[in-house]
């Protein structure tokens, strides 16, 4: 739970990994609820996981296969792609077996996120182990009647070591990995020239700024890619979802840009200029997101050196918006609201408090209504997909 206060929260290291999480809960602004846009950009790349799948070495059936889903966050769309790989494994194994090879070992998955991650929630989605009962299915509230694997929950943060050594054979981490541990302290100092005085993110800051979040950006993917490195089994593989940015300039931050530097900002500046928060409070708030280039991620994984690359590209992922009635603007503007709250509410929460928050967030809705056509023609998503593995 964010604390709830108000008072001004200097977003350090470890107070962000304390209190950042997406929307908990099953309410209107819960991550659970609005995750229908990254479950359909998830699902256009399946395809891409498929071949990285197909990379990965089936071992003897005398340990079980371990998936890790890193930034599984509270939703079910974590549950439906530990279950695509599960499943796909499962098949590559039972046709190795038909060939007189391997037979099946069992089956892991361990979700994890940082210890604020809604993780009631998350579980209460699990669909039961094994053969379930007709009860037990209508209360997993799932499509899915019973769960062929062992599941268990690891908290902490992907940019340290979560697992021991050698024993994971896939990862999967989607829509997580533009997180970065902590806002730039330097971005947060007044005395400082990366100081982000009158905006809330990145896009369009000045350059000191927008380099401050970039080295913060390859310290994070170096760290991850170490701990991840040690963690992995030879012969296995990691598929990575996050999101990138299609110009080369790291100041166009793109849909990113959009969705928390237009309406977004401009609701904070409504707010200052209503006299409900000063400039300062604004100008201490920061979105810990930065939307890497594809030459960026690539030039942090060759620097690092244990992986190697077998896929890279930027996937066109669409909008973030999912709505029913797209002539509808007040929709458009509500949905918005509703994902950025969804995805920023609690560090938001936290910094002003909640009645402010719901102040801000209405502000975003309205100013997202009036500008639904804008909305619905500019704000898409661009998505770096990368398979790698460890040399051979
Ligand atoms: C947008 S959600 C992605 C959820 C899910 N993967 C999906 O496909 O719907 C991003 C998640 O990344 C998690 N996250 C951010 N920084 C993290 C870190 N350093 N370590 C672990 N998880 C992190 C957040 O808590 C959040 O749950």
């Amino acid at each position: 739970m964010a604390p709830m206060n108000g008072n001004n929260v200097v977003v350090s290291k470890m107070k962000l990994e304390r209190m950042l999480s997406m929307k908990g809960g099953k309410g209107e602004a819960s991550y659970a609820n609005n995750s229908q846009a990254q479950a359909q950009h998830a699902r256009s790349m399946l395809h891409l996981l498929r071949e990285t799948l197909d990379g990965v070495e089936l071992r003897s059936p005398e340990f079980p296969f371990v998936v890790a889903d890193l930034g599984c966050s509270c939703g079910s769309n974590t549950i439906y792609m530990v279950e695509v790989i599960i499943k796909h494994m499962a098949e590559r194994y039972e046709a190795a077996a038909a060939g007189g090879s391997t037979a099946a070992p069992e089956f892991s998955a361990y979700f994890s996120d940082l210890p604020s991650n809604d993780f009631n929630t998350l579980f209460q989605l699990l669909p039961p182990f094994g053969e379930a009962t007709m009860e037990e299915c209508l209360a997993s509230g799932t499509g899915h009647s019973h769960r062929s694997y062992f599941a268990a929950g690891v908290p902490g943060s992907f940019y340290r070591r979560l697992f021991p050594a050698n024993t994971v054979d896939v990862f999967y981490s989607a829509f997580s990995l533009h997180w970065l541990s902590q806002v730039p302290e330097v971005v947060s100092d007044k005395r400082s020239v990366a100081y982000n005085k009158g905006r809330i993110f990145i896009h369009r800051a000045n350059e000191y700024t927008v380099n401050a979040y970039k080295k913060q950006y390859q310290t994070d993917l170096t760290g991850f890619l170490r701990a991840r490195s040690k963690e992995i089994r030879r012969g296995g593989s990691m598929f990575l979802v996050s999101l990138g940015r299609t110009c080369s300039d790291p100041t166009d931050q793109g849909g990113a840009g959009l969705l928390f530097a237009t309406h977004f900002q401009d609701a904070w500046d409504d707010l200052v200029q209503e006299g409900l928060i000063t400039s300062e409070k604004r100008d201490n708030f920061n979105i810990p997101v930065y939307a890497a280039s594809l030459d960026e991620f690539k030039e942090i994984v060759e620097t690092e050196g244990s992986f190697v690359i077998n896929k890279l590209e930027v996937f066109r992922g669409g909008s973030p918006l999912v709505v029913d009635h797209p002539d509808d603007a007040a929709e458009i503007g509500q949905a918005l609201a509703t994902t950025c709250r969804s995805v920023s509410g609690v560090l938001v929460d936290a910094h002003i408090g909640d009645h402010l928050s719901d102040v801000l967030f209405s502000r975003v809705a309205s100013r997202g209504t009036r500008n639904a056509n804008e909305l619905k023609e500019k704000l898409q998503f661009s998505h770096i997909v990368a398979s790698l593995s460890l040399p051979n």
